[in-house]
């Protein structure tokens, strides 16, 4: 865990920390006498200018590095930078992604604690066995806490995927008390696992990114893959259970171009698919008042996502 965060750097400060190097521009110093380095730094909080009059510190080390500085914070042209006195390269297996990415401000625990709530909820023995299998793997649990939902459109930062998880479980909730007929075990199982091939489909590191997986696979077919490992070592699980499982899982995207194999194809499964799009909707509209904000504008730049401006409204 780092103590020094960019927002923090004050002038006057000196700084021993690790931050990604986002920017790094070589120039010849005008007495001739070799290079000096235009530098910025980032992490989680934001990003800082820097200067390092020594370039050659700078030859082995490239634009997304890790690098461990030690410098000076002072003001340039009413800008905070820090003028560097060291620089070094840090594996990146020596950091904690949670320092470098945007993640979820609230306390992710709860939000760990109420799906599992959830999950208490279940009491089909077939579902609940499969779940606890996956809440009882720490390696599950720790990608499931850390995902993002997504990389850029809703939910993208750390912990995204648990808590659009629980919007989704909170939405299903009041929806079952309108539609008394429905299995409220196969839908809180299903709003528990729909997403869960996104703690695969991304990395999540330096930046949120897709991996090979992701791309090749995408989180629909990974996440059904982990559904199907995990029932096949779980002899007496039903069949008809698991077909209805798997297909809420495939399905609810809604459509083929969205993502999809197959159209939802009984009650359970609209229900996931339209409150799964309820929840990433209103997410991308939630956004876009906060990336306006303080603008003094009524309308949003194009959504490319929901293909449409948001009205802001008055300020
Ligand atoms: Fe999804
Ligand atoms: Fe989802």
């Amino acid at each position: 865990m780092k103590s020094q965060f960019v927002d923090e750097l004050r002038a006057g400060q000196t700084v021993k920390e690790t931050f990604v190097l986002s920017k790094k521009i070589m120039k010849d110093k005008k007495d001739g006498g070799g290079f000096y380095a235009i530098l910025e730094f980032s992490d989680r909080s934001g990003s800082i200018d820097g200067i390092s009059w020594d370039g050659e510190n700078l030859s082995h080390i490239s634009v997304g590095d890790f690098v461990f500085i030690t410098g000076n914070v002072n003001e340039y042209g009413g800008r905070l930078q820090v003028v560097v006195n060291a620089i070094s390269r840090v594996e990146d297996e020596e950091i904690d992604a949670k320092d470098f990415l945007p993640q979820y401000t609230g306390d992710i625990d709860e939000v760990l604690t109420d799906i599992e709530g959830f999950k208490a909820k279940v009491k089909d023995v077939h579902l609940r066995r499969l779940l606890d299998t996956f809440f009882e793997d720490s390696d599950f649990v720790e990608r499931f806490r850390l995902a993002p939902a997504a990389k850029r459109v809703h939910h993208a930062y750390l912990g995204g995927l648990a808590v659009h998880t629980l919007s989704v479980l909170r939405l299903l909730e009041n929806i079952r008390s309108v539609y008394e007929f429905v299995n409220s075990d196969l839908l809180i199982t299903a709003g528990i696992l729909h997403d869960i091939g996104k703690i695969y489909e991304y990395e999540y590191k330096k930046n949120i990114d897709l991996s090979n997986r992701g791309r090749l696979l995408g989180h629909i077919v990974i996440g059904s893959e982990m559904v199907a490992e995990r029932i096949a070592r779980m002899p007496g699980f039903p069949e008809d259970l698991k077909l209805k499982l798997m297909h809420m899982i495939l399905s609810h995207h809604g459509e083929t171009e969205w993502g999809s194999p197959k159209q939802p194809l009984f009650p359970e499964a609209l229900i996931l698919h339209f409150v799964d799009n309820l929840d990433a909707k209103v997410e991308m509209m939630k956004q876009a008042f906060e990336k306006h904000r303080g603008k003094n504008r009524q309308w949003s730049d194009y959504h490319p996502y929901l293909e449409r401006e948001i009205y802001l409204g008055e300020e």
